[in-house]
């Protein structure tokens, strides 16, 4: 299979760009990371993670799936989690979202797609449990921004729930859970101001929202 050439250049330009002025740079990296944040984002091809925020390899350890989800029984992103917290020592877990994703849009439509149903159903779980302040949103668009701001905030709070994070607060480990979005239209960040450092900040945002 010699297909995919272009992605083969590309790489080659790539390389030859990183060690132009620093010879060093890739061996460096080769020996070990330590990454101080981890980034749970959406696998739209639109927010390249460390792109957006402007970090470079082995600054930000990297989770995506369609949505951001962080759900209890997925043992990818518990492993993910686990290795950050436990063996990283990662200090900020951010969930980014993003305004027009395609997950949440689909997870408001009636539309059968398929497997990835059964995995949009986590949103709709969301959508139940702040059904009045939706449908009280006639703009469709607003809706479904507000659902992708309901859908951070729960995977927010999904986390700080898992026996990882709450056994690393219990050993006095520094932990904040941050809750982003991603304007796209616009290339911006924007805080949804979520964050969970404690299990008592935890419980104060599980309880009122
Ligand atoms: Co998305």
């Amino acid at each position: 299979m010699r297909e995919l050439k272009l992605l083969f250049e590309k790489n080659r330009q790539w390389a030859e760009e990183h060690i132009k002025d620093d010879p060093d740079y890739f061996q460096r990296l080769s020996e070990g990371q330590n990454p101080t944040y981890l980034w749970i984002g959406c696998s739209d091809s639109r927010i390249p993670a460390n792109e957006v925020v402007g970090l470079a390899p082995g600054e930000l350890f990297v989770h995506r799936n369609v949505a951001n989800l962080f759900i209890h029984t997925d043992f990818n992103c518990l492993s993910v989690l686990q290795y950050a917290i436990d063996y990283l020592q990662i200090k900020h877990v951010i969930v980014c979202g993003h305004y027009d994703c395609g997950g949440v849009k689909a997870a408001l439509g009636d539309e059968q797609l398929g497997l990835v149903d059964n995995w949009l159903r986590n949103i709709r779980d969301v959508y139940a449990r702040s059904k009045d302040e939706l449908e009280a949103i006639k703009d469709d668009t607003l809706r479904c921004n507000r659902l992708v701001e309901l859908n951070v905030i729960q995977q927010v709070l999904n986390i700080g729930h898992t026996t990882i994070v709450q056994n690393g607060w219990s050993r006095g480990q520094k932990i904040s859970i941050h809750g982003w979005l991603y304007d796209l239209p616009k290339g911006k960040l924007i805080d949804l101001k979520c964050c969970v450092s404690s299990p008592k900040q935890l419980e104060e945002i599980y309880l009122t929202s």
